[in-house]
């Protein structure tokens, strides 16, 4: 059972440990500068540069042909937006996904953001979208299995009658961006595979205000509610030890949940 999971000692935590930080450091730096005005390509160099400047290569430029340092994924954008000459408005949502490889390990986390002044109905998709997360994150303990992850998460959505998308999901990952297990937004208590001490995975789940469908763009990428509601989403890395889930991505700063009010200073290098 479990024969093709791989599972990491100690030592591979600290890898991830260190990529999770960056990762997590990325989203920090360019809150600032999420405003509106700014384009998504703009957003996307500056992380680029920042994830260079700190030893590390953004795992999705040139995977499988993906063109950006990151995918920026506004309003009714469910993942996988590629950043360009698009303009962010006062009230948009986005969210913003990274992946800085750090001498071979790989950190991947997302965030929303609020452009100026969300409305009422973008900010409870937000937050529901986070609470999600928290509630999947907060089953991947040994002995549970990623059922009860995916079931906490459509609870979530359903208390608000949300739905959650069921076209993408989390993913082992460690010295590779995408290996198993499938972690499923949606699922059943006690069913699938048993998580162990060791995994290592992210929790992702896509919170929609209308139903769960998507469509894929011409482009071949950016996916999109198919009622063009909103669509909201956050990600952690996270690894499993004896004492419960180890989030490798947390803010140093402690922009966990938007607004992102500025606290402290952070040493960066
Ligand atoms: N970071 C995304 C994830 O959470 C994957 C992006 S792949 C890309 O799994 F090619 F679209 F960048
Ligand atoms: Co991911
Ligand atoms: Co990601």
């Amino acid at each position: 059972m479990n024969k093709q999971i791989a599972l990491y000692s100690v030592e591979q935590f600290d890898g991830m440990r260190q990529a999770g930080r960056l990762a997590a450091l990325t989203l920090d730096y360019i809150t600032p500068f999420v405003v509106p005005g700014v384009t998504t390509g703009k957003l996307d160099a500056l992380m680029e540069e920042f994830m260079r400047d700190h030893g590390a290569i953004p795992a999705t430029l040139g995977y499988r042909g993906y063109p950006k340092a990151s995918c920026i994924s506004a309003n009714h954008i469910v993942c996988h937006g590629i950043p360009g000459d698009k303009v962010l408005y006062d009230g948009d949502i986005v969210n913003i996904d990274i992946t800085p490889i750090l001498n071979g390990w790989y950190g991947d986390s997302s965030r929303m953001y609020y452009v100026g002044t969300p409305s009422v109905k973008a900010k409870r998709v937000v937050e529901c979208a986070f609470h999600a997360m928290w509630a999947g994150i907060n089953q991947a303990q040994i002995g549970n299995t990623m059922g009860d992850i995916g079931y906490a998460i459509e609870a979530c959505a359903a208390k608000e009658r949300f739905s959650v998308v069921e076209d993408f999901c989390g993913h082992g990952v460690g010295q590779a961006f995408h290996l198993l297990p499938n972690v499923l937004n949606y699922g059943n208590k006690g069913e699938g595979m048993t998580i162990q001490e060791g995994m290592i995975f992210t929790v992702e789940p896509m919170v929609n205000i209308g139903g769960p469908d998507t469509l894929v763009l011409s482009d071949g990428w950016t996916a999109i509610t198919k009622d063009r509601t909103l669509s909201a989403q956050f990600e952690h890395t996270i690894g499993i030890t004896k004492d419960g889930p180890e989030i490798f991505t947390l803010s140093p700063a402690g922009y966990d949940y938007p607004p992102y009010i500025p606290q402290k200073s952070i040493q960066t290098k």
